[in-house]
């Protein structure tokens, strides 16, 4: 009966998320602050309209909180489920096959900013809800908390958590934002890496030179900025920074088994990216060291003369935006310092350095052992025909690792996605099976979690 409804409204389900993926959320753009607020407000009405008792936005100091819920009993466990309708910016434009905020469908998948990551997995948790109260099958109390700031650093959440800790009371937290193995592979992240996201600036001569008349006698800061980051990685792939080892946590090797039990076919994953070898830290597989071990990146760099043709020029600065990925037991905190220190004792006498810091974000791993992760395993048996397999996924989403801290409580981190869905990435898409069958996984989650 569930299912019926579900695959009976298909089209109606899609029609909707489509109007409300042609809203573009882009949080890091001011010039949108308008159509984030629009798109939560269309969520709310669709919260609304589906059944639950109230539905309101939060007001922070950034992009609105949606808040909603339904209580059926207080003494039944109480699900608080957790997601973003900000989007990134869609940039660079000019790569989109179609446009990032006109949703169609090719193949089977919605190809759109936010399809993915992360409205359209909201959008199954509203629908799979609307299922329930429809069906008169909602077996415990539920709440909704939708941020608009996740993919600018959720500045404004820990205060909202930390200021309505009542108002937020649960047994568990629900989150669908990362990604399954493949449509094949049904899987269950089991844990998060944390970020610390940094901007350094380095400045050489008072200003902009001619390149011909000063250069090779005065320090190229662009030049400098290279070497400086070139030194931050050693031979074996390690991020060269005293001190940045060693807090994690140790895995022993039957966890190290575990992880490499996922499938992975290491020349589709070369073939699908275009690339012909890869890298990375001695010593580690390829899920290792996305799933368990730290990295750096630099995410842009940039400088002296970008516009079109040429132009001789020794700048005067150059900038570069670096990321680190943290695990179990590394803090945000702590790495930012650690970094910010070794790159200010590296910076050679001809120039000056600047290090600040961006957000960072806390790494997390959920119990396998819990009720809620075996109801989630249940749900995804019952639906997709398999026992899902645990994996640690590389992004960060730092709140999973705050709820624990201010609320005390766990996550599930049921999610739908594919790693190929290009999230953050031109043509952003999300298959119309996924999204299908995560409505159904999710209705199952709720049947298998109360019988508990
Ligand atoms: N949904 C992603 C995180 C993610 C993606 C987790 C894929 C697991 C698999 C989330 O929206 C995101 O992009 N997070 C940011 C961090 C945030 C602090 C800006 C990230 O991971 O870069
Ligand atoms: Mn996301
Ligand atoms: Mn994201």
């Amino acid at each position: 009966m569930v299912k019926e409804y579900i695959s009976s409204n298909k089209d109606r389900f899609i029609s909707e998320l489509f109007d409300w993926l042609r809203i573009p959320s882009v949080s890091a753009d001011s010039r949108h602050k308008g159509d984030v607020r629009k798109a939560a407000e269309f969520l709310k009405e669709k919260f609304t309209a589906a059944g639950v008792d109230q539905a309101e936005l939060c007001e922070t100091k950034g992009h609105p909180i949606v808040y909603a819920e339904k209580i059926i009993n207080p003494s039944l466990p109480t699900v608080l489920v957790y997601g973003h309708y900000d989007v990134q910016p869609p940039d660079p434009l000019e790569l989109w096959d179609s446009p990032p905020f006109e949703p169609v469908i090719k193949s089977d998948k919605i190809f759109a900013r936010g399809s993915c990551d992360d409205k359209g997995q909201v959008y199954m948790h509203v629908k799979a809800f609307e299922t329930m109260v429809k069906h008169n099958a909602l077996p415990c109390n539920i709440k909704f908390m939708v941020e608009g700031e996740e993919e600018v650093g959720s500045d404004n959440l820990g205060t909202f958590v930390k200021e309505n800790k009542s108002r937020l009371k649960a047994d568990i937290i629900l989150i669908s934002d990362t990604a399954l193995i493949s449509l094949d592979h049904p899987s269950i992240t089991t844990g998060l890496r944390g970020l610390s996201y940094m901007e350094v600036e380095v400045t050489g001569p008072n200003r902009d030179l001619h390149s011909g008349v000063y250069g090779g006698a005065v320090a190229n800061p662009i030049n400098v900025l290279c070497k400086m980051i070139a030194s931050l990685h050693d031979e074996n792939g390690k991020v060269a920074i005293p001190g940045f080892y060693d807090k994690i946590a140790a895995l022993s090797d039957d966890e190290r088994k575990a992880i490499n039990k996922a499938p992975f076919d290491l020349e589709e994953y070369k073939k699908e990216l275009g690339i012909a070898e890869i890298v990375g830290e001695k010593g580690y597989t390829t899920l290792e060291r996305t799933g368990i071990r730290p990295t750096l990146d630099v995410n842009g760099i940039w400088g002296g003369y970008t516009g079109e043709g040429a132009k001789t020029v020794l700048p005067s600065k150059a900038h570069a935006k670096i990321s680190m990925r943290l695990v179990p037991n590394q803090v945000s905190g702590e790495i930012t310092e650690l970094f910010t220190k070794h790159f200010q004792s590296i910076v050679p006498k001809y120039v000056t350095v600047k290090v600040r810091a961006h957000h960072g974000g806390e790494p997390a791993v959920t119990p396998t052992n819990s009720p809620a992760f075996q109801a989630a395993s249940k749900a995804f048996e019952e639906v997709w025909g398999k026992r899902p397999i645990p994996t640690r996924d590389g992004g960060s989403i730092p709140i999973v690792a705050l709820f624990k801290k201010e609320l005390g409580l766990d996550t599930v981190l049921m999610g739908f996605g594919l790693d190929s869905d290009a999230i953050h990435s031109p043509n952003e898409h999300y298959g119309v099976k996924n999204f299908m069958l995560g409505i159904e996984t999710i209705v199952a989650f709720y049947r298998h979690y109360a019988k508990k």
